[in-house]
């Protein structure tokens, strides 16, 4: 894959000055981009994945790290949705809400302030046992582990425990045989919460927004995976960057698309989520968009990750 950080630092002689306001006719591709059936932006054929088959049984999980330490990149509704068309397919998911805001929670229709338990009580207190915790969803085969904000406290009070960075881990172990796939919501941080969500997964879904400044962030998170990789987690991979708030109008984030897969290869999925008002919406439903809007092209996009994540 060549050097990432290089591809994604060095800059193109080619590309437009940012600091120059562009023409809007060079910014607005003109009409909309026609994209064949076999293609998938910025105009790579698209690889065969196979339409999963059912499973015999369940478990051991595989534990999915959604991480980018930018905010707003579609963390917690890829977490939501991918967990959704993964349970669609026949797997048992475990969606663990990793952020003090509890978004993932709200997503789902819970109040997160009227909860008894939480995570936060499963990582910091003894007595606690996941399965006080764990909540179903309205989505058959699809649980989750609730946050709110008292988990901004914990982090603090991890720092003095020995081996914090895998409390996470340690709880989730008893539950991991009863999961084909845990996806933890991370925190737009590199923190404590985040590393110990790293140092329990067997790989990272890194969701990237299609604008120029997600780009500068990335060098510095695959340097926190790689240190994790060294450090606390020798199986730790790069399970695949998923572009989100793909906007296929705009000449911008076509070329952004064409940074990160120069960047990272065969690592991009070929699923990429586009921009559209029906994700702000199901959250205020509190429904995946698979179930909300079920033969929407945001819910095909999704379903399309899960047979993705599922064949690699
Ligand atoms: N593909 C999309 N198109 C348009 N809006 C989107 C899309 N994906 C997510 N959003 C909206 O963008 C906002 C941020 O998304 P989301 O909460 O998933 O990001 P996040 O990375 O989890 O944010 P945070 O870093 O704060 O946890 C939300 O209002 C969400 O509804
Ligand atoms: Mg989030």
């Amino acid at each position: 894959m060549g050097n990432p950080q290089a591809v994604l630092w060095s800059p193109d002689p080619d590309a437009p000055a940012p600091a120059e306001p562009a023409e809007p006719a060079e910014t607005v591709a003109p009409g909309p981009v026609k994209e064949t059936v076999d293609e998938v932006p910025p105009g790579r054929p698209r690889r065969a994945v196979p339409v999963p088959g059912p499973l015999d049984g369940h478990g051991p999980a595989t534990v999915l790290a959604m991480c980018n330490q930018k905010g707003g990149v579609g963390k917690t509704t890829s977490t939501i949705n991918l967990g959704a068309a993964l349970a669609e397919y026949g797997r048992r998911v475990l969606l663990v809400d990793f952020d003090p805001q509890g978004a993932l929670s709200v997503g789902l229709g819970v109040q997160p302030h009227q909860l008894d338990q939480t995570i936060y009580n499963l990582i910091v207190e003894r007595k606690t046992t996941i399965d006080e915790v764990i909540m179903p969803t309205s989505v058959d085969g699809m649980d989750l582990l609730p946050s709110n904000i008292d988990l901004s406290a914990a982090e603090v009070q991890l720092v003095t425990e020995v081996g914090r960075e895998q409390t996470l881990g340690r709880c989730l172990a008893p539950v991991l045989d009863r999961y084909d796939y845990v996806l933890v919501d991370c925190q737009p941080s590199l923190g404590l919460l985040t590393v110990n969500a790293l140092a329990c997964a067997d790989g990272v879904l890194i969701p990237l927004e299609c604008e120029f400044f997600s780009l500068r962030g990335v060098a510095l998170l695959m340097d926190t995976i790689e240190k994790v990789q060294d450090r606390l987690n020798p199986k730790l991979e790069i399970t695949g960057i998923l572009a989100t708030m793909y906007d296929p109008r705009t000449l911008h984030t076509r070329e952004v698309m064409t940074r990160v897969v120069e960047a990272f290869g065969e690592l991009v999925f070929d699923a990429v989520i586009n921009r559209t008002v029906r994700f702000p919406e199901t959250t205020v439903a509190g429904e995946p968009i698979t179930r909300w809007a079920t033969k929407s092209a945001g819910a095909e996009a999704y379903r399309a990750l899960a047979r993705e994540v599922i064949a690699r």
